[in-house]
């Protein structure tokens, strides 16, 4: 699939629920919930039916995302059918981490992150965007911490390789610049890469205003401060939009998601979304939607199901207008980050 302004589209982010089990600022509504009705949320055959016409078209790597996909009952059962799909060669997975080191219940005592293992996924990113634990408590709404990073153990006790975890952090100013050098540190530590990520303006909440907005570019210059010069890693690709550097003197790499102040962000797009009601997005960052549910609950063929992603990508914007236009109304947690 090829859209007007010749990205391949090879990269498909599912969410799997509006659920999660944290509320963090910058993604949720800090309001009471409400959550989307069953019987509007694709099963997991629904979605599995989806991915494999997708697949069909050429994506071949696909994230699971939510809320945080780990609530989902029964989530392993959607990762076994996704594994009856051979072209999808990178399965990912986006988590909050809280639920990582769980061991699931019926599986001989193993983890989450062995589970996920053992059934393909090859890359977890999960958000840490503090390791002060109050913080992490008022960021998250959640004391949950402990469990986040016992589940970043667990996932790197599972197998997964030092480039094939990756820890979020969102840039907030006066929130979180304190912990660039000791998140830095800590990823030095656990041998996992970090990125850092701006803001994005896709909620209503007061954590999303230009007095918190912290550019990447001034996160660079603090940790160059601390460190010494970054030395650009252009070559270092491991997928997704993030620009990497060098720390000197050192193998670490530091990674860059300025979807806000890198004016070429969206010119490597290759993603599609799908949301838990079954809404594809060619783009996180404009209105744009178009139902795949109704076509499929009413029995639309795999043709039909085909053309309707080649409609969503026949409109894939050029790039976010996140610049132009802030969205309220629209909340993180129900497009899947
Ligand atoms: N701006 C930037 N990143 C966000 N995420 C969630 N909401 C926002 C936002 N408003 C990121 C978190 C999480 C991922 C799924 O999406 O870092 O790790
Ligand atoms: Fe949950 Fe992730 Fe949103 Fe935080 S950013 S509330 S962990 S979905």
């Amino acid at each position: 699939m090829q859209d007007p302004f010749g990205h391949l589209i090879s990269y498909l982010r599912v969410s799997i629920t509006d659920r999660c089990n944290e509320r963090c600022l910058y993604c949720m509504p800090q309001e009471l919930q409400e959550w989307l009705p069953h019987n509007e949320i694709l099963s997991y055959e629904e979605l599995a039916r989806i991915v494999r016409v997708a697949a069909t078209l050429g994506v071949s790597k696909l994230r699971v995302t939510g809320g945080e996909p780990l609530t989902r009952r029964d989530v392993l059962r959607f990762f076994d059918l996704l594994s009856e799909i051979p072209t999808l060669r990178d399965l990912g997975v986006s988590t909050n981490g809280s639920l990582l080191a769980r061991p699931v219940p019926g599986q001989d005592g193993r983890s989450m992150a062995e589970c996920l293992r053992a059934r393909n996924v090859r890359t977890i990113n999960i958000s840490l965007d503090t390791l002060d634990r109050a913080d992490y408590a008022r960021t998250t709404g959640r004391d949950f911490l402990p469990q986040t990073l016992a589940g970043i153990d667990a996932a790197r006790a599972a197998g997964f390789g030092p480039d094939q975890i990756k820890l979020n952090c969102v840039l907030m100013r006066g929130r979180n610049e304190d912990q660039l050098i000791p998140l830095i540190e800590f990823a030095a530590r656990k041998n996992v890469l970090l990125r850092f990520i701006e803001l994005m303006p896709v909620s209503t909440t007061d954590v999303l205003s230009d007095a918190n907005f912290l550019p990447i570019a001034e996160a660079r210059r603090s940790i160059e401060k601390h460190y010494g010069a970054l030395a650009p890693a252009p070559n270092f690709r491991p997928n997704g939009p993030a620009s990497y550097y060098q720390l000197p003197d050192s193998a670490q790499r530091i990674g860059f998601i300025g979807a806000m102040t890198n004016l070429h962000f969206c010119e490597n797009c290759n993603k599609l979304r799908l949301t838990c009601e079954g809404k594809l997005r060619p783009c996180l960052g404009s209105f744009l939607e178009f139902d795949i549910r109704e076509p499929l609950r009413a029995g639309a063929s795999d043709e039909e199901l085909s053309q309707v992603f080649l409609d969503v990508v026949a409109r894939k914007p050029k790039q976010h207008d996140f610049r132009e236009n802030y969205q309220p109304n629209r909340k993180m947690v129900a497009i899947g980050g």
